[in-house]
């Protein structure tokens, strides 16, 4: 029988962190430099953000692929027991949605 430990590891917290950190400053970053590249006094600043934002879209996806192999590998805390079951299906079928999300955006991105 596989032992749940009682919490998420360092590996599993910083990679969540990582990850959350990096897509939340991909959507700013997305919106205004489709804007600001169209503007000839943005334009050569907007072109280096384009960069930056490719960049952080790859480290994303190398990331999310760590942790899905984490994943895999490694049981995870129990969900507590006086969810629901309808609470505890949305919260399984929330976290395989974020996990395909992950994959999806960097990849639809390129
Ligand atoms: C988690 C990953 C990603 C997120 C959350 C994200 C988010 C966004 C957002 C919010 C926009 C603005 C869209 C708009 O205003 O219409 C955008 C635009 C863009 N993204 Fe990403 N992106 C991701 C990954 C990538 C990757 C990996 C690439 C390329 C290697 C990429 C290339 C682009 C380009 C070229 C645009 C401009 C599109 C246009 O102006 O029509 N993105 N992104």
């Amino acid at each position: 029988m596989t032992v749940r430990p009682n919490r998420y590891s360092v590996v599993a917290i910083t990679l969540h962190w990582l990850i959350a950190i990096a897509i939340l400053s991909m959507i700013p970053m997305g919106w205004w430099m489709s804007d600001a590249i169209n503007d000839p006094s943005q334009q050569a600043l907007a072109y280096r953000v384009f960069q930056i934002h490719k960049s952080v879209g790859f480290l994303i996806l190398a990331l999310t692929v760590l942790r899905v192999l984490w994943r895999l590998t490694h049981p995870v805390p129990a969900l507590p027991l006086e969810m629901k079951g309808w609470e505890q299906f949305a919260a399984r079928a929330t976290h395989v949605a974020f996990y395909a999300l992950m994959i999806a955006m960097p990849l639809t991105g390129w």
